[in-house]
């Protein structure tokens, strides 16, 4: 058995039984904070934390790590509900074609893009890309993620995207993160099907599907409701069809234009609706009342240069806001997730108790996972991060770029 104790602490975020599910509005300001604090850890789970005058816990001193954290804040990991950590190959070329004034829709539509990755993957080898998306999700432990959601939808045949899908069970098997598995064979349209969507989508349904369930490959269904992607028509059959098989609804809308795909999604018990870069006052309303997240992708709007998402307003809206890195070769690079608060708070006018919120409790419940993660709570995953010794949390966003983190511990194991 592994116990630590982790004593001294300046500030415990995000500690309590009562937590929400989720944090809405007002509410995502409240970091649920316990100043000068201990934790305990057995094995993988908190088993008791509090104000250190409080201390009387653990009686048996033997094997017992002593950590302490004393002028550190100590807050759950990251999790990060949205990436692409899975593919292929890097796309510096395209970024470079984008300098030089190329937009991402018209490198996609020349054939680059997710169609790029799509050609790069089907020819790779599952060890290769097992190999490579391991390496990524070490660096993004090393900046204190604990928990992360990882897409198909660069293979879009039958045989590649129940590949990426295999790696990306593999991975759950082989990484102490906790891994969620989201089904997007319906990300773009391959070329050969440019002129006959209900041809792929009929693949979807009649031959991707059925062998995901019987594997069980995967946990969600998505689909990239956009213009020159998926209309809304598309992406309802794909979502029915998916739910057909036990797969909850989370995806991908709004990237650059609307089309309706929010209500539709909430229609369809939507988990989460992603990257909202564009959204109207039908959107805003179709949300209220639903229990769907509105999850922003940052790293997206800055790498693109497109709008960052609205999140000031969806907060003051009462709406709940999450927080992901959208990790992808494309659009978003970067699996970060501290960056990501520097730029929701410059860029999205969220304060830097909201950002924290929106990259834990918030992203914790858009991939499935508040009974276990974020949130410091009794029976809770110990997934943590000791931060660097700060006056106050608003130094992660502040200090963009950094690492704040100077300790991670995944599954209650050191991993930095
Ligand atoms: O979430 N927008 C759709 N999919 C990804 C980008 C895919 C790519 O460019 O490779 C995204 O931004
Ligand atoms: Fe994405």
């Amino acid at each position: 058995m592994s116990k630590i104790l982790i004593k001294n602490i300046k500030s415990l975020l995000l500690a309590g039984e009562d937590l929400p599910r989720y944090k809405a509005g007002a509410e995502m300001e409240n970091l649920n904070t316990i100043d000068n604090a201990f934790l305990a850890i057995e094995d993988d789970e908190i088993i008791a934390y509090g104000k250190m005058e409080d201390w009387g816990g653990i009686t048996d001193w033997r094997d017992l790590e002593v950590i302490d954290a004393d002028g550190k804040m100590v807050m759950p990991a990251f999790c990060d509900s949205h990436t692409h950590a899975v593919f292929a190959k890097t796309r510096e070329s395209e970024f470079e074609d984008r300098i030089k004034g190329l937009t991402y829709e018209e490198i996609a539509l020349k054939g680059g893009g997710i169609l790029n990755s799509a050609r790069k993957l089907q020819t790779m080898d599952e060890e290769e890309l097992f190999q490579d998306a391991m390496v990524r999700l070490e660096e993004m432990m090393s900046y204190g993620t604990g928990a992360v959601e990882i897409k198909s939808g660069y293979g879009l045949t039958v045989d590649a995207e129940l590949k990426m899908l295999r790696v990306i069970k593999r991975l759950k098997e082989a990484s102490p993160l906790t891994i969620k598995a989201t089904f997007l064979g319906a990300h773009a349209y391959p070329p050969e099907f440019k002129e006959n969507h209900q041809g792929y989508i009929d693949l979807i349904i009649n031959e991707m599907l059925p062998v995901i369930a019987e594997e069980g490959l995967a946990d969600y269904i998505d689909c990239f409701c956009e213009r020159n992607y998926y209309s809304v028509e598309e992406m309802n059959q794909v979502l029915e069809a998916g739910i057909k098989y036990g797969l909850t609804p989370k995806v991908h809308v709004n990237q650059f234009s609307i089309q309706g795909g929010v209500a539709a999604a909430v229609q369809h018990n939507a988990l989460s609706v992603d990257h909202l870069e564009e959204i109207d006052d039908q959107d805003i309303e179709a949300l209220k009342g639903s229990d769907c997240m509105p999850t922003l992708l940052p790293g997206c709007s800055f790498f693109l240069s497109i709008p960052f998402g609205a999140g000031r307003k969806l907060i003051d809206n009462d709406l709940p806001v999450a927080l992901a890195t959208d990790f992808n070769p494309g659009s978003s690079p970067s699996g970060n997730m501290q960056l990501l608060t520097s730029f929701a708070c410059v860029k999205m006018k969220l304060t830097p108790n909201e950002a924290i919120t929106a990259t834990t409790l918030n992203t914790a419940y858009a991939m499935g996972l508040d009974k276990t993660h974020g949130s410091i709570s009794l029976g809770k995953k110990a997934n943590l991060i000791i931060t660097q010794p700060m006056e106050s949390p608003a130094l992660i966003p502040y200090s963009f770029g950094a690492n704040s983190a100077e300790t991670v511990i995944i599954n209650g194991k050191k991993v930095k």
